[in-house]
């Protein structure tokens, strides 16, 4: 399966954070919010990605992330003009695509739990032609919210609606089929003028769901309030467990993509830190 990271966007909500920077490119604690959505498709097997920003924001990305050879990943990269909606993703993406099976992962979302890897690894096994994960929320008016009958089949999805009929949140995490393009060029722009998610999943029937009960976090990290909640968590798992949330280098050693000479090669040029010290730890104790 390839992955899309989509981290564009004006970033409006964080205003002015994001005057002089893409919110990819803020701290989530100690790294970028782009190293939490990218380290989710890693854990998900994934090692062929898109990432597409902003024409201004794409020198910072590339300097962050690169090809993505230490990480043992392909990386490539594509502008979007202007924020024209989540499914313009897989229009931009066609050629990269190329009628395989797809996930996509908003740029600012968080995912954390034990077993993420094997849940995401699993659902890509069952090769659903659309499957999403959702996730409880309080305030069910800023996501997209999906209703499901007894069976637990989708019967109805809505973006922010005014009156939610559920707190049963879409996240920004998706898995396609090859057919997703072709769905997505077909699609019309919204009266808020934008393609939007939810019209792309209801072109699915059967939508397969997974749902991130208790045990599992979610944090799309899109307000200010948000970005602390989780830089808080992280510091937190961090501090009390010693391990070290989204670390790509490390999840790319765990996964077998790369060996510990490559990580090697790669503490030899970071300068000496708290993550460069945690990192030589984990080459050290890696077997
Ligand atoms: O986080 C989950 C929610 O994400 C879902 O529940 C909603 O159904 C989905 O529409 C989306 O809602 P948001 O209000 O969070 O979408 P937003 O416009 O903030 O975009 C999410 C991310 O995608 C953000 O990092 C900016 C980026 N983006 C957005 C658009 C519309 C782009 O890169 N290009 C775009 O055209």
């Amino acid at each position: 399966m390839k992955g899309i990271i989509l981290a564009g966007g004006t970033g409006s909500r964080l205003y002015p954070l994001t005057l002089a920077t893409n919110k990819q490119l803020l701290p989530i604690y100690d790294k970028p919010v782009i190293y939490y959505p990218l380290t989710t498709l890693m854990l998900a097997g994934i090692r062929d990605i898109l990432i597409i920003s902003n024409a201004s924001d794409m020198d910072g990305l590339k300097r962050l992330l690169g090809a993505g050879e230490h990480l043992g990943l392909s990386i490539i990269y594509k502008i979007q003009g202007r924020p024209n909606g989540l499914p313009e993703a897989f229009i931009l993406g066609e050629d990269f695509i190329n009628g395989e099976p797809v996930a996509m992962i908003l740029g600012d979302n968080f995912f954390y739990g034990h077993g993420l890897s094997g849940l995401l690894t699993e659902a890509i096994k069952t090769s659903a032609p659309c499957h999403i994960f959702t996730h409880h929320v309080d305030d069910p008016s800023r996501y997209g919210i999906v209703v499901c009958d007894d069976a637990g089949r989708m019967v109805n999805i809505e973006e922010k609606p005014v009156h939610p009929k559920s707190h049963m949140a879409v996240t920004g995490l998706y898995f396609f089929d090859g057919s997703v393009s072709k769905r997505a060029c077909e699609l019309l722009p919204s009266p808020r003028g934008e393609l939007e998610i939810v019209d792309l999943i209801r072109t699915y029937d059967p939508v397969s769901i997974t749902y991130l009960g208790r045990g599992y976090v979610w944090f799309d990290a899109g307000t200010p309030q948000s970005l602390l909640a989780a830089s808080h968590y992280v510091e937190v798992i961090q501090t009390r467990q010693g391990d070290y949330v989204a670390c790509p280098e490390e999840v790319a050693l765990r996964m077998g993509f790369i060996d510990k000479s490559i990580l090697e090669k790669a503490l030899f040029t970071m300068p000496t830190s708290k993550y460069s010290d945690y990192l030589k730890r984990v080459a050290h104790d890696y077997h």
